[in-house]
This record gives C-alpha cells, sequence and structure tokens, in this order.
C-alpha cells in the first residue's frame, strides 16, 4: 500500500477538514477496540481513508453522502489472519463475493498454491485481480516453495534470490507459514529467507503445531513473530507466555477454536490481548452457511468470551500481530476505511460492508456486479502431463504369485496419517489393492511439464467399495492426486482431469459420475460461491455413492501431499515419511506361496 506526496497533501487536508469528506456515516455506536469502549460516534471518509471520528458536522460538504447507521454499531472490518483462499476452490474474485458480505475486509494469505502452479508472473496476476476486488489481501512471500521434504516438483521453486526480490515489493507484509521442521533443520534456503527478513524489518509468520519447550525456544530464536496451529489451549499459553502472537485456527476441516480459546476463557483473560482469528482452509459450502470471520467472533462469544473481546480478536489482534494495524484493524483517523454495520456486539450480525470507504455489501450480498477479470494462458488449467493406462496404477513386484506386507498409510483425521500393517495378495506381479481391508492406491502425478514423475502407495481409511477420485487441486503442490478402489477407474479420472483441463472428479465403472472443473490454474473456479458449494455437496455425495465415509471426502484427499505433519504423505517423488523426512518403499516383504 503506497500513498504518493500528493495524495498525503490532500488526505491531510481532508483530515483536518480544510476538504469536504466524500462519506459520512452517522448515529451509529463505534466500537472502539483501541480502548474497549463503546459510545455514539460519527465518522468521516474521505478517498479510502477514515479522517474523522467523532462529531464530524464540520466535515460535511454539498456532496457528502451520508449513510444512516441509527440503531447499528461500527465495527472495523473483520481480518482473517491466515488463509489458503484457493483450498476453498474459488477465484479471488469468488471467494470476495463469498467473505466481504459477512465482514471479513482483510486476510493475509501467501497466495501460495497460486504461486506453486503459475510463479511469479501468475502471483501478479493475482495482485491485479485483489486490486480490482474489495478485499485486502496482505501477502507473505513463502520461506520457500515445495514445502515439502524431500522435495517435491512445482511450477516455481522459492528460494532466497526470490526472497531478494519480493520482500521489496509493497505487497510483501512477511514471510509466510515458515515450518517448524524447515528451520529446525536448519535448511538453508529458509534460514536464507528468515535473514532477509531480520534485514528488511518484516515480520515472520510461523506454522509449528505441537512446538513446545527447548523445539519452541529455538523456533522462536529464528525469529518467528506468530503461530496459527496449536493442538490444546495449554500449547497456546505456553507459545503466549513464550512472546509469540497465537492466531486460532477454525476451519472447515480442523475445529480448534473451542479448545484453544479456554486458554482465555479459563487459564487467564489477560491472554487475549495477542490472540486473534483464522480459517486456514475453508469450502464455499462453509463460509456460505456459517459465514467467515464474523461466524469466528460468535463461536467466541459463544464460548464465553466478553463481545468486545471477541471483536478485537477478530480485528486489532490480527492488525497488531501481522505489523497492518496504522492500515486495518480499528476505525480511527488514518486507517483505510473498512467499517462493519452490525446489529448488536453480541449477536454479531453484520449488515452492512464498506470497504476502502465505499459501500460494497448489503444483506449478506455485493451490491454491485462484481466480474472475474479476463486471464492469461499463465493461469490456464492445462495440465502438462501424459494421459495415463491401467497399468500405470498397478503396483508390480519382482514376486510373481504370493503375498506382500505392505505399509498402507491410514488417514486419522483431515491432516494424519498413521502406519497400518497389511497382506496384500501378489498376482502376475501385481499387488493387489483390497477394498475388503480398506485397502486403496493412491498416486500423484506431476502436472507442470517438467519431469513427468509419477508415484505409487497404499492408503487406508476412505472406505471405498469401487471407484476412483482424483484433483489436481491438492495443496501444496497441486499435482494430480487419485486414489482408488481400481486401476482402471483411476485412470479415467485422471485422463478426464488431463482432457478437461483441471478440477475434481469421481468415478465408477469408467463413468464419471461427478465433476467440478477448475478452470482457473487447475485449482480454483470463478463460479458464484453457492454454486460451488452445491456443486461440492454433489461431487461429496458421489464420493459417497463409492463408499466414503469421511466428512470431506475430496478435501481429506487433497490434503494428502501435505508433508509438514506426521505420519506419512505422498507427494510426485513418492510416499513420504514425514518424521524421517524421506521417501519409503511400502513394501515390507513379499512372500512367496509355499
Ligand atoms: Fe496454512
Amino acid at each position: 500500500m503506497e500513498r504518493t506526496i500528493e495524495n498525503l497533501r490532500q488526505l491531510i487536508r481532508a483530515g483536518r477538514a480544510l476538504t469536504p469528506a466524500d462519506t459520512v456515516i452517522l448515529n451509529g455506536n463505534l466500537v472502539n477496540v483501541m480502548t474497549s469502549e463503546i459510545y455514539p460516534a460519527d465518522v468521516a471518509i474521505f478517498q479510502d481513508m477514515i479522517v474523522a471520528v467523532g462529531d464530524v458536522s464540520a466535515y460535511r460538504g454539498p456532496k457528502t453522502q451520508v449513510i444512516d447507521a441509527s440503531g447499528s454499531y461500527l465495527v472495523p472490518g473483520l481480518i482473517d489472519g491466515h488463509i489458503h483462499s484457493e483450498c476453498s476452490k474459488l477465484s479471488i474474485t469468488s471467494f470476495a463475493k463469498a467473505i466481504v458480505p459477512s465482514g471479513t475486509t482483510s486476510m493475509v494469505s501467501g497466495l501460495d498454491e497460486y504461486i506453486s502452479v503459475s510463479g511469479l508472473e501468475g502471483l501478479k496476476e493475482v495482485f491485479a485481480e485483489i486490486k480490482q476486488s474489495p478485499l485486502k489481501v496482505f501477502w507473505g512471500a513463502p520461506y520457500k516453495t515445495p514445502y515439502t521434504f524431500p522435495t517435491s516438483t512445482i511450477s516455481c521453486n522459492f528460494n532466497p534470490e526470490i526472497h531478494e526480490q519480493v520482500q521489496q515489493w509493497p505487497e510483501c507484509f512477511g514471510v509466510w507459514e515458515t515450518v517448524r521442521e524447515a528451520v529446525q533443520e536448519l535448511d538453508e534456503d529458509t534460514l536464507g529467507a528468515l535473514s532477509l527478513a531480520y534485514k528488511n524489518r518484516l515480520p515472520i509468520f510461523g506454522c509449528a503445531p505441537m512446538a513446545r519447550g527447548n523445539d519452541l525456544n529455538g523456533y522462536l530464536c529464528g525469529g518467528v513473530r506468530l503461530d496459527h496451529e496449536s493442538y490444546d489451549h495449554q500449547e497456546v499459553v505456553e507459545k503466549l507466555r513464550k512472546g509469540m502472537h497465537m492466531v486460532i485456527r477454525e476451519s472447515s476441516v480442523t475445529h480448534f477454536l473451542a479448545e484453544n480459546i479456554r486458554a482465555v476463557t479459563q487459564v487467564n483473560p489477560a491472554l487475549a490481548r495477542r490472540v486473534s482469528f483464522c480459517t486456514d482452509d475453508v469450502t464455499a459450502k462453509d463460509v456460505v452457511e456459517k459465514g467467515h470471520v464474523d461466524h469466528l467472533v460468535r463461536l467466541a462469544i459463544k464460548a464465553g468470551v466478553a463481545p468486545m473481546t471477541a471483536i478485537q480478536m477478530g480485528t486489532i489482534n490480527s492488525a497488531e500481530a501481522y505489523r497492518i494495524d496504522h492500515l486495518v484493524g480499528s476505525i480511527s483517523p488514518g486507517r483505510i476505511a473498512d467499517i462493519l454495520l452490525v446489529d448488536d456486539p453480541a449477536t454479531f450480525k453484520v449488515h452492512t460492508v464498506i470497504t476502502n470507504g465505499k459501500l460494497v455489501a448489503r444483506n449478506k450480498k455485493l451490491t454491485y456486479d462484481l466480474r472475474a477479470p479476463k486471464r492469461s494462458s499463465l493461469l490456464s488449467s492445462a495440465l502438462k502431463c501424459n494421459l495415463t493406462v491401467a497399468k500405470d496404477f498397478e503396483y508390480r513386484v519382482q514376486l510373481a504369485n504370493g503375498k506382500a506386507k505392505v505399509l498402507s498409510m491410514e488417514v486419522k483425521g483431515p491432516f494424519v496419517r498413521k502406519r497400518r500393517d497389511v497382506t496384500l495378495d501378489v498376482v502376475d506381479h501385481v499387488v493387489h489393492s483390497d477394498t475388503k481391508q480398506d485397502v486403496l492406491m493412491v498416486s500423484v502425478l506431476e502436472r507442470f511439464g517438467i519431469n513427468g514423475n509419477k508415484s505409487l502407495a497404499f492408503c487406508s481409511g476412505w472406505g471405498l467399495k469401487a471407484g476412483a477420485m482424483a484433483s489436481s487441486a491438492a495443496p501444496d503442490d497441486n499435482n494430480i492426486i487419485v486414489l482408488g478402489a481400481n486401476a482402471q477407474d483411476m485412470a479415467v479420472a485422471v485422463n478426464h482431469l488431463i482432457t478437461e483441463g483441471g478440477g475434481q472428479v469421481v468415478v465408477k465403472d469408467g463413468k464419471i459420475l461427478d465433476f467440478l472443473p477448475l478452470p482457473v490454474g487447475g485449482i480454483v473456479c470463478d463460479l458464484e460461491p453457492q454454486e460451488v458449494a452445491r456443486r461440492e455437496d454433489g461431487i461429496n455425495a458421489s464420493a459417497r455413492l463409492l463408499g466414503c465415509d469421511l466428512p470431506e471426502p475430496l478435501m481429506y484427499m487433497f490434503f494428502l501431499p501435505i508433508t509438514a505433519i506426521p505420519d506419512y504423505a505422498i507427494t510426485d517423488v513418492g510416499p513420504v515419511d514425514c518424521v524421517a523426512l524421506t521417501t519409503f518403499d511400502p513394501i515390507l516383504e513379499l512372500i512367496e506361496h509355499t
């Protein structure tokens, strides 16, 4: 965010009431998150900035627009402290349509899924899209990409040379999601990014689930300022006591708020000052049905947090954690005019949204027609890999016939996979998956035309009795992931994505049961949020027809390549032991028929 000298001159004059305001908001009650007070106050806005709060009669001119806030409370625009909006499968434009009407006006994001598929040039195109949307994105430059250990394949390898460049960009507000393993293992590229951040005075955003004691101390000595992943409230308390800002995560698949908030409601209310909220990964359906950060504010109030404190967690606390409180997070002169009109702090229903000084949403809908921009080929969904055949998904071994003891990755939660040893039949050199034992084949195919990598392994916990499902959206690499009960359907699913140009698909007996196209980079689409929510329901229902009873079948599958969380994952270079940080051979033993 830049201000020219001429722009500052205009703003300062407007602040002194020498130039009439463009808009005034009258008769509302101000929720002052800086002082924890609520009192009647009017607001004057010039261009995109709040120039006065209180008695603004001196700021009104003949052309000044008036917004009447009688009976409403004025609350700063909400901030999502950590989100991969791409995981909603909504483009920035569609995501803005989903979250701005419920009051989220800013988000902190690495936009890392876009980077993985379209590199820095694609990212610049996304920045342009953000600029023409009502949503602000405070971008953190990924500490490195790919995030995976060992290194997997993506279209853009973020390294210290790139950090030299991007940390100077006006869009860059910090270093994104610096995972604990990368710091702990003293990874050279990671330390390079952190060292540059010190030099450029940028905050380092962390990701250290279950980091405690000495490991946490070491992590903090790397310069990390905040974290958004704690599994219980004691972890939250330790991190807060050691000086971190804590961003409580409540995503569509991980629900930490009720447990994490106990740090405030049960241990010490004073800890609230440095606690804020994020959603990390949300589905379109959840946002449409429940709301976004406004939903987290309501959840916190329900958990026993005072309404003012909960609102501070959704606004100023985030702004301070990310060092953006001079721009957003409060309704004060000099801040950007992102203002919500809500019914009552305790019930927190947002009915009107103003961003950058303009009224953009009323009654949960944008007040104007926001269109997605024309996109270049950088953000096309062409998957650059060869069509597959069933044989590509057959696990072949030396042994002709007999048994194979294999390590199957058993899903135990959206991100957690545990070891499960199973014995499978080997017939004609092929290790057969076995739906009776709930063992499927899983594969990741490199799709950027770089090396044609294809991995193959075994997974459990999905319950599929037939068919296959695949996705070209699969954080953090966004290679194609496919899992299935038989090799034929896996090939059909992958080929459908390649020929259609990206998306998510469910196949049974060679037929496409459902397909959600994701034409923007193969990861997101420009459909309306309600439409994506409907389609998500449909594709999850198709996955359930195959026998899968996980809460979010496609989402659980697309998290399989994430290697940051123990114990197992799979990327294009193979199945990964996330503790040893190596690939592994899933065949434990081959047993000949006797
Ligand atoms: Fe994240």
